[in-house]
């Protein structure tokens, strides 16, 4: 099996997690994509959607599932969304689509994280994915810096304007062995809006997609 394809059977795999009647929480990126087509496919009725991205809103919209804001419920039994890395605790590096900050707001509102990954995003360590974190612009400099003395090389991503105006640094050359106290650290610094460390908010489950099937890894 392709990438693609794991990407699928984690995306079909994860309607198990789908209770019908219910609104879910639904993140970013192709294997949500992936998740989408098959809750669309699956004749599962769901209440709704907190979508974590304009991309997802409309893909759930096209699809014929109501997108609700976040502001119109009061949590979320389950968020389905994909990762970058994720690590044998079930902490991530999450953002390669941008949409991290609102992934990590929808990921806050529900009681379980449901992670849907191909088996090449599982690691040792996280930070060989590079660490998107989301700006205020007037603090890359300085960020680029405080970055530089743990090791890590930034970069702003070029043309890119989060959801929401924000802007992207990308973080190469780290080695997050302490993911939790990485992001409690970096969520201090002026100008960080997001760290894309989910160790707060990390996985409950993971359905890793392998060329054996999927495996559930629970944390
Ligand atoms: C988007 C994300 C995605 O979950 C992450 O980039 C994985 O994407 P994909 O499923 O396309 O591999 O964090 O901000």
């Amino acid at each position: 099996m392709n990438q693609d394809q794991l990407k699928q059977l984690v995306g079909r795999a994860a309607l198990d997690y789908v209770t019908p009647g219910q609104i879910i929480g639904v993140g970013t990126g192709s294997t949500v994509d992936c998740f989408i087509d098959a809750l669309a496919a699956s004749g599962l009725q769901v209440a709704g959607a907190v979508s974590s991205s304009e991309r997802s809103t409309q893909r759930l919209q096209k699809a014929g599932i109501k997108v609700l804001d976040a502001a119109e419920v009061q949590g979320l039994t389950v968020y389905i969304d994909g990762a970058d890395e994720i690590d044998g605790q079930g902490c991530m590096i999450k953002g390669g689509g941008a949409a991290l900050t609102r992934e990590k707001i929808v990921a806050d509102l529900a009681e379980r994280f449901v992670c849907i990954a191909d088996g090449s995003k599982l690691v040792e360590t996280l930070g060989t994915f590079p660490l998107p974190v989301e700006i205020i612009p007037m603090a890359a400099a300085q960020l680029t810096r405080r970055f530089a003395q743990l090791g890590g090389s930034a970069q702003l991503r070029a043309g890119v304007v989060t959801d929401n105006g924000g802007h992207i640094l990308d973080v190469r050359g780290l080695s997050i062995s302490d993911p939790l106290a990485f992001e409690t650290e970096v969520n201090q610094w002026p100008g960080v809006v997001t760290v894309g460390v989910f160790a707060r908010h990390k996985a409950s489950v993971c359905l890793l997609g392998t060329a054996e099937g999927v495996k559930t890894l629970t944390f």
